[in-house]
């Protein structure tokens, strides 16, 4: 049973607690399909997901999460709450367990925030992404829907290729996919490939070609503009020219390779939109696998020991 107060990054779980969510997650996932949105789990429990950087997917999708298990959910924007006249994270944090919150769902823009908040308070505390440093659930998500496209993680080939360097998706897949067995290659311009990523366990490839021939999976990651300063590529266009997938390097993977992407993609950057829109693609799965994923994180979470 995963029996930890909080899930903050896929660097602290083990092979078995990823299996454990991700066999939960499939069965969640089996009756969403049925269209099933009603079930007891999180009964009298209080969500609150609160979110200091822009989401579609992650927010949206822990809140359909906790609600479609019966939980009583709050959702804080940084934007309109006293964080704008100067309330510390820990005293956000102790606010809501004063109001017997039970969990609280964190995207912050500086990597360790959830960690800090976690130690502070008694709730249960997600990471929904902090800063560069991880993203679980997304990276749980992308491998529910690796897992149901193969027999198993252990010896997949997953090519992962953008904007590495700031992207907390690539840490966490790093993490999850090794710890599961599968085999993680990484290309990008010199520039968005961070120092040491090798020594986490990525095997950093020199050309597009080489990080995708044979790989069983490709996952594009989304050019991080937010995050730049600049001077990193010349231009978006020869970005897709000369880094981004698309189907002639796709040529180079195994016949009917799946194309992957967190979203929110950048159209024609990352991946063309063929590929986005192509019978290869997952993009839409991972979707419904995130709801599938943060449903099993926050049922194993909130679960009372027998
Ligand atoms: N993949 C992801 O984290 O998307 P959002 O930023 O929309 O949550």
């Amino acid at each position: 049973m995963l029996n930890r107060k909080d899930v903050l990054g896929l660097y602290d779980l083990s092979a078995e607690e990823i299996d454990e969510i991700l066999t939960v997650a499939a069965s969640m996932k089996k009756l969403l399909r049925q269209n099933i949105k009603k079930l007891p789990h999180l009964q009298g429990k209080s969500v609150t997901t609160l979110f200091y950087e822009n989401s579609t997917r992650t927010r949206c999708s822990f809140e359909l999460a906790a609600k479609y298990m019966g939980a009583h959910v709050v959702n804080i924007a940084a934007e309109s709450s006293s964080v704008k006249k100067g309330e510390t994270l820990v005293d956000t944090g102790k606010t809501l367990d004063a109001m017997k919150n039970d969990v609280i769902i964190i995207r912050h823009p500086m990597g360790g925030a959830p960690r800090l908040l976690a130690k502070t308070v008694k709730a249960h505390v997600v990471n929904a992404g902090d800063g560069m440093n991880e993203h679980p659930s997304q990276a749980l998500l992308d491998m529910l829907t690796m897992r149901e496209n193969f027999p198993s993680l252990e010896g997949l080939e997953v090519a992962i290729l953008g904007d590495i360097k700031h992207s907390r998706v690539a840490k966490s897949n790093l993490f999850g996919l090794t710890k599961m067995g599968a085999c993680v290659r990484m290309y990008a311009p010199k520039t968005l490939i961070p120092k040491d990523i090798d020594k986490m366990g990525a095997k950093v490839c020199s050309s597009r070609e080489e990080a995708v021939e044979g790989a069983d999976v490709v996952m594009g990651l989304r050019i991080q503009l937010e995050r730049q300063h600049g001077g990193l590529f010349p231009s978006l266009g020869e970005y897709a020219k000369f880094y981004g997938v698309n189907e002639d390097v796709m040529k180079y993977a195994k016949p009917g390779a799946l194309v992957m992407h967190p979203g929110p993609v950048n159209r024609g950057v990352e991946l063309t939109s063929a590929l986005i829109d192509g019978n290869t693609s997952r993009i839409e799965e991972q979707v419904l696998s995130g709801i599938a994923v943060r449903m099993a994180i926050l049922f194993l979470l909130t679960k009372e020991a027998i």
